[in-house]
This record gives structure tokens, sequence and C-alpha cells, in this order.
């Protein structure tokens, strides 16, 4: 298994072809998932062993994708931290009580991830099984500043003003939370990494709201903790959205794999980054509505900015949108196979990586 490409290009080690997997691959836009959700709730989902083995595997089944992901969610290790959590209707996730004082910071619990989300770790181990021989699979968790802003807004944020309002107005309360979610953040990747996780992500989706300077100073001591705490010896994968101006911070703190969006050029991008890192990305998530040759021509613009330098792992800059048709989505996943195949015997790897 260390062999295989995801695992090889997360190394930046050459690969036959290169290697794609899609952000929410398990979701809403297959028919499989749309008939559970009927019958189980989002968090029934998560949180049962068998259900969510089975949802990770349904992408696994029907798209040629190169590695699972486990289906959970970023907010599950909320919860145990002793913040109630609900998914409303249409309204996502939903904090009845967010997190804005010290006195509740002090609260928060750094619990044991194995006793406390066994389902996860369960539903983990049950898919290595399934999977065992055929592709890598990917734990993940939030990252702090992230999680930290769902906390304290309640919720999703359009401007994060409880947020930076923490950041700016009361440090020890901002320091306190952002401790505590990178502790327990620890915990629970290793958690997942012993269960059988070949690979981790981690998601600071909503830290392009930051301008460099406050990333530097409130945000990238966190991140780089999380990512020093992580177990050696399984890749780790760095991924926000609206990141072009923080990308080199990014990588100062840490990860294996740079994660980017569309709204920065692939190929600058990992100028930027430098070649001693992978890259992740980064095909817009609308493109896959299509028409088909706009899928092809973008995935080949985007594998052409890649230059066949071992280490670039395809996938969208942020998760499948609920109307995507899967047969776009199997285009998109033979045309990266297929042009990135031609792209390597025609042109070498480099060896300048
Ligand atoms: O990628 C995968 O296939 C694994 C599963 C996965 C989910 N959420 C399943 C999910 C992953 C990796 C996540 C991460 C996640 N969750 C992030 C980071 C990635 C990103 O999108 O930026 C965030 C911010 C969340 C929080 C979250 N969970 C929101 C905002 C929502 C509601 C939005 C929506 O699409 O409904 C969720 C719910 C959620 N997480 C769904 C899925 C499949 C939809 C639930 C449903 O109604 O069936």
């Amino acid at each position: 298994m260390k062999d295989h490409p995801f695992l090889r290009a997360c190394k930046r080690e050459p690969t036959p072809y290169t290697p794609i997997w899609l952000m929410r691959q398990a979701g809403r836009y297959q028919k499989e998932y749309r008939a559970l959700r009927r019958r189980y709730s989002f968090l029934e989902m998560c949180k049962t062993p068998e259900l969510a083995a089975r949802v990770t595997l349904l992408p696994v089944e029907q798209l040629k994708v190169d590695a699972a992901i486990i289906f959970s969610d970023i907010l599950i290790p909320l919860e145990p931290m002793g913040i109630e959590l609900e998914f409303a209707a249409n309204e996502g996730p939903v904090f009845r009580h967010p997190i804005r004082e010290m006195e509740q910071i002090k609260c928060l619990r750094v619990f044991e991830p194995e006793e406390e989300i066994s389902f996860l770790m369960e539903a983990i181990r049950m898919v290595r099984k399934e999977l065992e021989g055929k592709i890598p699979l990917i734990g993940f968790s939030g990252a702090p500043f992230t999680l930290a802003s769902y906390v304290i807004e309640g919720g999703h944020s359009k401007n994060y003003v409880l947020t930076k309002g923490m950041m700016y107005q009361n440090r020890p309360a901002w320091e306190g939370l952002m401790n505590r979610l990178s502790d327990v953040l620890i915990r629970y990747l290793n958690s997942q990494i012993r269960a059988g996780a070949q690979a981790v992500q981690i998601f600071d989706s909503w830290v392009g709201c930051l301008s460099p300077q406050d990333y530097e100073e409130y945000v990238f001591p966190y991140s780089k903790k999380v990512m020093d705490g992580v177990d050696k010896g399984v890749p780790v994968i760095h991924f926000a959205t609206s990141s072009s101006t923080l990308l080199e911070g990014m990588k100062r703190a840490g990860g294996d794999v740079i994660g980017v969006d569309w709204r920065v050029d692939l190929g600058e991008a990992w100028a930027r980054l430098g070649y001693g890192v992978a890259i992740q990305g980064n095909l817009d998530p609308v493109v896959l509505l299509g028409p088909e040759e706009l899928i092809e021509r973008e995935a080949r613009r985007i594998l052409d900015r890649a230059e066949s330098r071992p280490g670039h792992i395809f996938n969208l800059g942020h998760g499948i949108l609920p109307n995507t048709p899967v047969d776009h989505v199997a285009r998109l996943i033979d045309t990266v196979h297929g042009y990135s195949s031609k792209q390597k015997t025609s042109n070498p790897e480099r060896k300048d990586a």
C-alpha cells in the first residue's frame, strides 16, 4: 500500500499517473446517499459505524478515486468537549450555546477519542478491512481556527465579527480556546491514525478571512502545534480556501501537502511554496456542473500547470456541490488519469523536485 500513487504523491515520489480524490466525495450528489439520508439524520449516519463505513465506500465502488476519506464531520469532536451540536434542516450546523466567555472555555473537556468517539475509530477499522489492498484511507479534522469560528459564532459566519472580536479584544480567552482545541485535535488525529487512517487532512476552511499578519499572530502557533503533534509516519494535508495570501505561513505551520482552491493558479502557488512540499487541488467545483468539454479542458489546464512534477494530487478546490452529475465526476477522473499518464510518458518526471 505504501506504493499506492496517492501515498507516493504525498511524499513527492514519481507516480504513473496523477492520483485524484474529491473533497465531499460521499454526499448528496449520490442517489444512494440521498436514499440513506431519508432514513437517518446526518449525525446518526456519522455515529453508526456500519453506516459511516458504507457511505465512505460509495464513491469507491462507483468511481475510480485513488483514496477514500472517512465519512464524518469536522464538528464531531466538539460535542465531547461539551459543546452541544445540531444540524438544523437547511441551516447547516448550529450551536445553540456559543462559546464566548473565559468561564465557558475553562469548562471545555480534553477527552479520550478512542472512548468517546469510538464510533469513528470503529468505522475506520471497518473501512480499512474492506479496502485492504485497494486504495488508502484518509482521516481528517478541522483546524483550530475554523473550529473556533463555528463555536464562537454559533454556526457559519459571513464576516467573522465575533471570532475576530475575541481575537482582538479578549486575548486570554482566544488563547485558552485555541489551546484547548489544539490539544483535542492532536489526540483526535492520532486516534484516527492508530485506528488505521493512512493520511490525514486538516481543514482550515475559513482561515482565508484573515490578513497574513493576523494569521501569523493568532493562528499560526496553534496550527503548528497540531501539525507538530501528529504522529510522524503518515502524510498530513493542510488545506484552506481563499488562502492565496497565507500560503507561505501555512507551509511553515506544517504539512506534507498543501491544499489550495481555484482562486490561485496552481503553478504559481507551487512555485511560491517551493517544490519541497506536495500540492493538492484545485478545480472549481462549479466546473463539474459542465459542460463536459469544460471539465476536460480545465482538468488538462491544471495538469499542465503542475508540469508533471511528482507531488501533485488532483482534487477540487472545495467540496463537491450537491447538484453535481455523477457521470461528470467519472469523466473528470478519467480525464485526470488518462491525460496525466500520457503527460508522464511524453515528459518524464522532472528531477528538480
Ligand atoms: O469529504 C468527504 O467525503 C468526507 C466527509 C466530510 C463531511 N464534512 C461530510 C458532510 C468532510 C471532510 C467534511 C468536512 C467539513 N464539515 C468541513 C470542512 C470542509 C469544507 O467544506 O470546508 C466543514 C466546514 C464542515 C461543517 C459542515 N458540515 C457544514 C458547514 C455542513 C452543512 C453544509 C452542507 O453541505 O449541508 C456540514 C454537513 C455535512 N458534512 C454534509 C456532509 C455529507 C451534508 C449533510 C447532509 O445534509 O446530508
